[in-house]
């Protein structure tokens, strides 16, 4: 295997690369901003970008000071979600998702919503827009609480005209190796929030700020989280391919529709990005990793099982056609698709 990445492209970061040697700034110049430009009209908000989604997640959580407050986070997702509420001092308080987005379940997070919570993290799992997402952000937003969104697996992901990070005060996105975008690594805060995306500029680089031509440090915020000139070039350049790799995952898709019945089934109107194929209770020959699984889930599923009785179950109960870019039987019939991935 090798990453798949046509020689027009390479020929493109090429010539990227050479100019940030030309340029003389390793980081923290052109190819970032550029790169937030274009992720930003991609989205259609503002965009600052980060060293990966964590980081991405932590500079949000921070910006919302959830120290020595509840934070609600989808108990079926990765741990960069616990996590971060952690890291930013915050109380994680695990609620249950849907059987048929696999998302946070609007039901069980009302059930655990208390005085104590600040905020609440929705993960847009698999590639779709959570499907009860309209109604968690009334809620956050009619009780004064900020809804964070992990946008890791959902570039591409569309619902009436807003994807990722259109519905909280931000979004966190991941760019890693395995991700629809990968850059390596990388992430990017998203937020119609003008104030945000300054504070992010300063958090991501040790609460570094200039003021008429003196830096300043500020040692209750920040940390390094920069992204480098070389990956912002890098992301440049999958922006320009990204609408190809939506393409083909989506025509992938649309053969997969025909195979398999026992699958999640998208809303009238909901474009996936497909960063995962997701079926339930059906035998594959070959399969991705799951979306989050009992390796995932472990700890928190032998500590809270009972409270979450639809993660176990779909920790239990999923697999992944594969979708990845470049999968080597993608241009088969439906027919040899069947047969080659249905035992
Ligand atoms: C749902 C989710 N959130 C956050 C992350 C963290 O992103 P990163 O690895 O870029 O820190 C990942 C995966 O990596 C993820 O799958």
């Amino acid at each position: 295997m090798v990453i798949p990445f046509e020689e027009e492209y390479r020929k493109k970061f090429y010539e990227l690369e050479r100019q940030i040697f030309d340029s003389n700034f390793w980081s923290e110049g052109k190819m970032q901003r550029t790169f937030e430009e274009k992720f930003g009209d991609y989205v259609r908000l503002g965009a600052r970008a980060v060293a990966s989604g964590g980081a991405a997640l932590l500079a949000i959580l921070e910006y919302i000071d959830v120290r020595g407050k509840d934070v609600i986070v989808p108990a079926n997702t990765f741990w960069a979600d616990a996590r971060a509420v952690q890291m930013a001092g915050g109380n994680v308080i695990f609620a249950d998702c849907n059987k048929e987005d696999l998302c946070l379940s609007l039901e069980d997070m009302k059930k655990k919503v208390t005085d104590e919570t600040k905020a609440v993290i929705v993960v847009h799992i698999g590639g779709h827009i959570a499907f009860e997402i309209e109604e968690i952000a009334n809620y956050c937003k009619e009780r004064g609480i900020a809804l964070v969104e992990d946008c890791a697996h959902v570039h591409g992901g569309w619902w009436n005209g807003k994807t990722g990070g259109h519905y909280g005060i931000a979004g966190a996105y991941s760019f890693y190796a395995t991700k629809t975008m990968p850059l390596g690594d990388g992430g990017m805060v998203v937020s119609k929030d003008p104030e945000l995306l300054k504070w992010v500029e300063k958090y991501r680089n040790y609460g570094k700020e200039v003021i008429d031509g003196h830096v300043y440090y500020k040692l209750e915020n920040g940390f390094n989280c920069r992204i480098n000139e070389f990956t912002a070039a890098l992301g440049i350049v999958q922006m320009e391919r990204l609408p190809m790799i939506l393409e083909w995952k989506k025509s992938l898709a649309e053969k997969y529709d025909q195979i398999f019945e026992n699958r999640v089934k998208l809303p009238d109107g909901m474009v996936s990005g497909y960063y995962k194929y997701i079926v339930f209770d059906t035998p594959l020959t070959q399969e991705t990793g799951q979306v989050f699984g009992p390796g995932d889930l472990g700890d928190v599923i032998a500590k809270v099982e009972a409270a979450v009785p639809n993660s176990h179950w779909v920790t239990q109960h999923h697999k992944c056609a594969p979708i990845y870019f470049g999968y080597e039987h993608a241009d088969k019939s439906v027919d040899e698709l069947r047969e080659t991935l249905l035992k």
